[in-house]
């Protein structure tokens, strides 16, 4: 069945809903402020892309989102999950739960599964790529051994490596990057979760294996019905698996719509320098448009736009001087920059 013909009822929760996700970083001198005010919904049995440059706080939010920052982190906001398979799991706030605790651990590689950006550190070189992903089965699945191999060869066989017997008892280094990779996904998806969090899981690969790794992930959502957390900066990875995005720069997300409205309808001067910045077929000799100037730290940018330096249509004396309101442009479609507020309006029409 596949889930993504299900019209969604406009009364269901979603799946998981971010509301004003904050963290803080205590520096040396100052707090860093390394996600601020984070808001997103990632619907049943869809896909939501995190897109933004290096540093804007992707990571941190994602794996917030499975209570496993590092203590440093002063985490505050709301992270509430809507359990479709545990009811009891209703409406949980996933930042107030102790991150060591049973309930998280409940939730952490049963229900939310994650891919981490370094793929290479998930697996142990000490162990048989067979114990690895048992080990996840008999921890939430069953205690029953000869039940977990059998699952296990089936998620390896699921994830495109033939020979499973053999390469079950095999170790990571005998496998290659492409094959790893799929073992993790492997281990991600042995448990069934509800929530595939990957967070740039094919940046280690080169362009074909990327390519025939999204689209497992995309038939493996096909089959199971989970929800994908996808975090990228890559546009293309977008365009190609997403159903919505939320755009981050500097902690916030400064932009959230529909893949459609993103790539045709951008409105955020941060997202249209994205797009430029993407290459396209048959615009080979056309040079790409880079966004100028890098990303400043998120210190003391509450005030002002973290864009403004980077930006070409700012406006003195409002950008740079006042926090930045979030404008719901339609149902779907909302972006935090003054050209689309009323203040903006008014400023620009004096
Ligand atoms: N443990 C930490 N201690 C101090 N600063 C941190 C820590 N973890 C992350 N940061 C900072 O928080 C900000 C957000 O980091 P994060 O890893 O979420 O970025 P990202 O968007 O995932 O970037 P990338 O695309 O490079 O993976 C960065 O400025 C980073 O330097
Ligand atoms: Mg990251």
């Amino acid at each position: 069945m596949n889930v993504n013909n299900i019209k969604q009822q406009p009364e269901e929760k979603p799946l998981l809903s971010v509301k004003n996700l904050n963290i803080e970083i205590q520096m040396d001198n100052a707090v860093l402020n390394a996600v601020d005010g984070v808001s997103f919904n990632i619907e049943k049995g869809k896909t939501l892309g995190l897109v933004g440059e290096s540093g804007c706080g992707k990571s941190l939010t994602s794996r917030s989102i499975m209570s496993l920052n590092p203590k440093e982190c002063e985490t505050t906001g709301e992270i509430l999950y809507n359990s479709t398979i545990d009811k009891k799991m209703n409406n949980v706030n996933i930042v107030d739960l102790d991150p060591t605790g049973k309930k998280v651990r409940s939730i952490r590689g049963k229900k939310i599964s994650m891919i981490f950006q370094e793929p290479m550190t998930a697996l142990s070189p000490l162990y048989t790529i067979g114990n690895q992903i048992m080990e996840a089965i008999l921890l939430h699945r069953t205690k029953n051994k000869k039940e977990a191999k059998k699952i296990a060869l089936e998620m390896l066989r699921k994830v495109g490596i033939s020979d499973e017997e053999k390469r079950f008892d095999q170790y990571p280094h005998e496998f290659s990057g492409g094959m790893r990779q799929r073992v993790v996904i492997a281990m991600a998806l042995s448990c069934n979760p509800e929530l595939l969090i990957a967070d740039e899981p094919t940046t280690a690969l080169d362009v074909t294996i990327q390519a025939q790794v999204m689209e497992l992930m995309k038939s493996l959502q096909y089959e199971f019905g989970m929800a994908i957390l996808l975090v990228t900066h890559d546009l293309g990875v977008i365009a190609e698996m997403c159903d919505e995005v939320a755009v981050m720069y500097l902690g916030k997300v400064v932009e959230k719509a529909s893949v459609r409205e993103i790539f045709y309808n951008p409105k955020h001067p941060y997202t249209k320098g994205l797009i430029k910045s993407m290459p396209k077929l048959g615009s080979e000799k056309k040079r790409l448009e880079p966004i100028e100037g890098t990303v400043p730290l998120a210190i003391n940018m509450r005030n002002k736009c973290g864009f403004y330096d980077r930006c070409s249509e700012r406006i003195a004396g409002v950008c740079d001087v006042k926090a930045v309101p979030d404008t719901q442009l339609s149902a779907d479609h909302s972006v935090r920059c003054f050209l689309y507020s009323e203040y903006g309006e008014e400023e620009k029409n004096a």
